[in-house]
């Protein structure tokens, strides 16, 4: 079997099930994604007394949720030095505002819902290493406290290696994401909401009623949020806007030893490091090593680099899990929440950077308000009046087919004179030739079988690359990740890849 890699978070969590959908719904508000965005939504919303259907591809928490390393805090990816050039002092200070509004949020749901999700306010510090970096983080100081950030200056940081200076960002918080999310799934269900995993939304349709299309029913609703981390929807318009990244991230098992805040680089790429206790152990959490998705074949040498830097910076500790997730990056260095303008009852929320946490409850709070209120503090900083529903999906059912070497040989072409041929390719390795019938993405399991599939991404049909530590198909074009056997593991693709019989292919001219 093809190796995968287990976040901290779903080896200590005991996730709530849930069935499919088996029949047609009519509810107030569908909900199509079942993580930190969806469910924060789906528990203010059915607080107010509507109809909520929840709409899961997989198992709340199996997205980007159950791969972050939950750092609570206004110290936005995006930096106030660019949202006050680019947006201005006002808006910088309504970001910085929503920020602590959305940790504030988790706060209270967690207290009014008896959450055990060790939600800790905390000190977060972003510091340099480097003098070259010490005018940049002073500039970046200034703007904070432009945007209304209660900011300091520290020249000693907490940590046990040499630094140069640091922000101090008091009362930021950090929680287990996925008890968190678990506590969230619970209250929704007691306030009556419905919550449907195994069911993949593969259509959403503006109209009255609106319409999210599964792959066997159909869920009507008077307004659908689409909070599926990339939106499913607005296929092409939005996509523009937003790109893809992964992030690693590792878990290591520590002494005892708790760090006393976040902490977080100015390196590029960057790292972020807090520490966890879960069931008595105490596990150091370090993530970074962030690249375009499809950009890095070799993942697996992420990993070891980030290895690397825990052991440089923290000692020899050991590595108990490892995972990476996918990180979307807004072009303006703001998310995208709210209404589309082309359509009055469609939402969505995406773009998030590595705040996630904090945007995706921002994102479910801002939803609730639009629906219920007609109106949010947020909606102008936010618009994502660029957004149109467009859905047009036609889903595959892949196929797992092995074949002999020979026949690998015979079908399949390199497409570069430097690669691999398609016949040495080793068990866990994968690649892209040229066929008959165009490009074949092709990788091999552990047991030595081949699986082949179409390498035309579902979503606008850039070419697929192979992900050698996650085994998985990236497109490097807007970030859609495929498993090796080509089912949809991260949108905005819906369809699988196309399962390709070897078989059917002609002999290839050499
Ligand atoms: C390594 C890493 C570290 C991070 N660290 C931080 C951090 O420290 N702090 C922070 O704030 N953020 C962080 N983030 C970002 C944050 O985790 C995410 O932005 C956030 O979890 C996104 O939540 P979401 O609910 O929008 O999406 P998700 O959690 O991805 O949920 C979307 C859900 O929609 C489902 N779905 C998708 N398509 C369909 C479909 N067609 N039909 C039905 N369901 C569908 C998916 O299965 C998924 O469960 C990190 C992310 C990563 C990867
Ligand atoms: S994700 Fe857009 S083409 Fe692949």
């Amino acid at each position: 079997m093809i190796n995968a890699t287990k976040s901290l978070w779903h080896a200590t969590s005991q996730l709530r099930h849930f069935p499919p959908l088996n029949h047609n719904l009519s509810v107030d508000v569908a909900i199509v994604g079942g993580g930190v965005s969806g469910l924060t939504a789906a528990v203010l919303l059915a607080g107010t007394g509507r109809r909520v259907a929840v709409i899961e591809r997989d198992r709340i928490g199996s997205g980007e949720t159950g791969y972050t390393t939950s750092h609570l805090t206004e110290a936005i990816d995006g930096r106030y030095q660019r949202i006050v050039k680019g947006f201005g002092e006002k808006t910088a200070r309504l970001v910085a505002q929503s920020s602590r509004d959305a940790f504030d949020i988790i706060e209270r749901l967690a207290s009014e819902l008896t959450i055990d999700c060790g939600f800790e306010r905390m000190t977060g510090y972003l510091y340099t290493e480097r003098e070259a970096d010490l005018d940049r983080l002073a500039k970046e100081l200034d703007a904070a406290r432009l945007a209304g950030c209660d900011v300091q200056w520290i020249d000693t940081v907490p940590l046990p290696f040499p630094t140069r200076g640091a922000i101090a960002w008091p009362r930021q918080a950090c929680m287990h994401p996925l008890a968190y999310l678990n506590g969230l799934a619970h209250a929704a269900v007691d306030r009556g909401a419905l919550i449907y995993e195994g069911t993949r939304a593969v259509d959403v349709q503006e109209g009255v009623p609106c319409v999210v299309r599964t792959e066997r029913h159909e869920v009507r609703a008077t307004d659908i949020f689409v909070a599926a981390n990339v939106p499913i929807n607005n296929r092409v318009l939005l996509h523009t806007k937003i790109a893809a990244y992964r992030s690693y991230a590792i878990a290591a098992e520590t002494d005892g030893v708790q760090l006393p805040g976040l902490f977080w680089d100015t390196d590029d790429p960057y790292h972020y490091t807090r520490t966890q206790e879960s069931a008595g152990q105490t596990y150091l959490i370090v993530g970074g090593e962030d690249h375009r998705t499809g950009e890095e074949t070799n993942t697996d040498e992420r990993y070891r680099r980030l290895t690397d830097y825990v052991h440089q910076h923290f000692g020899k500790v050991s590595v108990r899990y490892r995972w990476s997730g996918q990180i979307i990056e807004p072009v303006d260095g703001l998310p995208y929440i709210g209404c589309n303008t082309a359509s009055t009852h469609v939402y969505v929320a995406t773009g998030y950077s590595g705040n996630g946490m904090t945007f995706g409850t921002l994102g479910g709070q801002m939803v609730t308000d639009l629906i219920c209120d007609g109106e949010s503090p947020y909606e102008h900083v936010y618009d994502a009046t660029r957004v149109t529903p467009i859905v047009s999906a036609v889903d595959y059912v892949a196929e797992n087919v092995s074949f002999p070497v020979n026949l690998m040989r015979d079908r399949l072409t390199k497409l570069n004179a430097g690669d691999r041929a398609p016949d040495e390719l080793q068990p866990g390795e994968g690649g892209v030739f040229a066929s008959d019938a165009g490009k074949i993405a092709v990788c091999r399991d552990q047991s030595g079988a081949f699986h082949t599939l179409s390498a035309i991404c579902t979503h606008l049909a850039c070419d697929v690359k192979w992900n050698n530590a996650e085994q998985t198909w990236d497109c490097p074009c807007h970030g859609s990740r495929f498993s090796a056997l080509g089912k949809v593991i991260n949108g905005p693709a819906v369809a699988d890849l196309k399962p390709v019989p070897l078989y059917e292919l002609q002999t290839t001219k050499r």
